[in-house]
């Protein structure tokens, strides 16, 4: 008999009517992120014809500048993406005033009336963390976080960083709960909306050959790099309050970690999905603070060079105080404790301005338990090793041992390489794009549980305790290079190295 999931799989290919409200409206967010993702789904006919748009923030702006904003996000200039657009509303006001609210709660009733939104909400926190629970309270108090008339739904939408440690969370939430339900809160992690990033579940769980070797028998160690040449950019105000471990080693490798060694769900849906990934980072060892300062590097960077031209250190940034102590860079050993991986090293490293932007797992394999030839002739083989490459040029690359043509035995590490784009030329939807369409769509598969969020910062926490004790061990790295010089001896500690990537 065939099993047939007990959840209905997705067919909408358009989600239902709903106004859909931006907190942050006028930010860097909503422009470089959000307003080019829902012009891309209205422009490829994956938005509701009775869609609309709020935007709220602090400034001062008339409905009509809002919609110059969100015309100009569109850099393909689609017409239907033009015609919804004449609809969109601004509401400008604080936070922490009551009118913003009442102002919002009339706008909506408006939009019920003119768009046809049918009483469903999607409002999407895209504001500085701290106004987070400030926003999901007044909705609550206007009695607009349940449906309007005739809807079906409200659903909030939160950015990272939720929280800034454990306590936070655990305080954020309490809040944002006594306005919504967990069901209606989804938290976002672009991550997860990254093709790439779900090709691990295919990889993983639509293949069988690799789940029998995805374990300690045959895996020696496990690195997971996240790296980017982009500095702090024009954030330097904000990464000044977050530093590269809650940027993102709390969010996004968690995410991947958990994806790529938790255990199969037994459904490919939102809750198995998700309890799979809990337990996995309910494995996963915490130190203690003291512990924690030899399992960890953190490093920020000075001047360099990056693609042959000269960038300034992160203290000549923008906004960055000249004796910052947050970090750019971080290197973690993690080690997750159960049957599948118990005494596999789990190396993470992250960094801003490093040589070159790129996000790979790689899944290293014992040697071989005798090498058969002539030690010499084969000093060129390395481990067989598994490279799952998230960005750029999207990929797989199985790394093995071949001979080398002639009358010895030699033998060398060749690739071989699966590319997306060559392989499959739809390159499919932005991160973005697709999590804005499963939240309207009501999926929360590719949104973080609350227990998610809480697990993580328990991972985290220990290192920021350890770092924030006076002279927290910050070790310097130039521009365009892989890191301080420490994160080497991490791993050499134990015989290891990092895997340079192929760029
Ligand atoms: C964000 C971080 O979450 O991810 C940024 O706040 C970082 O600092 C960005 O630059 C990286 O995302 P991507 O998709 O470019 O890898």
């Amino acid at each position: 008999m065939t099993n047939v999931s007990p959840v209905a799989p997705r067919v909408a290919t358009t989600p239902p009517p709903l106004a859909m409200v931006i907190f942050g409206a006028s930010g860097d967010l909503t422009a470089r992120k959000i307003l080019p993702a829902l012009s891309d789904l209205a422009n490829r006919g994956r938005l509701n014809e009775r869609f609309t748009l709020i935007g709220v923030a602090r400034t001062e702006w008339s409905d009509e500048e809002f919609q110059d904003v969100a015309r100009k996000a569109d850099a393909s200039g689609g017409a239907t993406w033009a015609r919804l657009v004449e609809s969109f509303r601004y509401v400008a006001g604080e936070y922490a005033a009551t009118k913003t609210f009442d102002r919002l709660k009339e706008v909506l009733a408006e939009a019920d009336k003119n768009q046809g939104t049918g009483g469903n909400r999607l409002y999407y926190l895209a504001t500085i963390p701290s106004v987070f629970a400030l926003v999901a309270e007044a909705l609550a108090k206007e009695g607009v976080n349940r449906p309007g008339e005739g809807g079906d739904f409200v659903r909030l939408v939160v950015e990272k960083p939720y929280g800034r440690d454990l306590a936070s969370a655990l305080e954020l939430d309490a809040q944002v709960h006594t306005a919504f339900d967990e069901s209606q809160v989804f938290r976002i992690d672009h991550y997860l909306g990254k093709e790439t990033v779900q090709n691990v579940l295919a990889l993983r769980f639509a293949n069988a050959i690799f789940e029998p070797i995805w374990n300690r028998r045959y895996v020696e160690q496990v690195q997971i790099t996240v790296a980017e040449s982009i500095g702090v950019e024009h954030r330097g105000g904000f990464y000044e309050t977050a530093g590269a471990l809650r940027d993102i080693v709390q969010n996004h490798v968690m995410q991947v970690l958990a994806l790529t060694m938790m255990e199969p769900p037994t459904w490919m849906d939102a809750e198995h999905i998700r309890d799979e990934k809990v337990k996995l980072l309910r494995a996963i060892d915490i130190p203690s603070p003291d512990e924690a300062v030899d399992k960890a590097v953190r490093g920020q960077y000075q001047a360099g060079v990056i693609d042959a031209a000269p960038v300034v250190g992160y203290r000549e940034e923008d906004d960055v105080a000249g004796d910052s102590q947050t970090e750019t860079y971080v290197a973690l050993r993690l080690n997750v404790d159960n049957w599948r991986w118990a005494g596999v090293p789990v190396y993470v490293r992250t960094g801003k301005r490093l040589p070159a932007r790129v996000t790979e797992i790689t899944m290293r394999f014992h040697e071989v338990p005798f090498l058969a030839f002539e030690g010499t002739l084969s000093r060129d083989l390395r481990p067989n090793m598994l490279v799952l490459r998230i960005q750029p040029h999207e990929g797989i690359s199985l790394k093995f041992g071949a001979k080398v043509p002639g009358e010895a035995f030699r033998v060398q590490s060749v690739s071989m390489d699966f590319g997306y784009e060559q392989a499959i030329h739809d390159t499919g939807m932005d991160g973005y794009t697709r999590l804005l369409f499963d939240a309207m769509s009501g999926d929360p598969t590719l949104f973080i549980r609350t227990d998610e969020v809480e697990q993580a910062w328990r991972i985290v926490d220990p290192y920021l305790e350890a770092w924030a004790q006076p002279g927290g061990g910050l070790h310097f790295y130039n521009a365009g290079t892989w890191g301080p010089h420490i994160a080497e001896l991490l791993l050499q500690r134990s015989g290891d190295a990092w895997r340079e990537p192929d760029l």
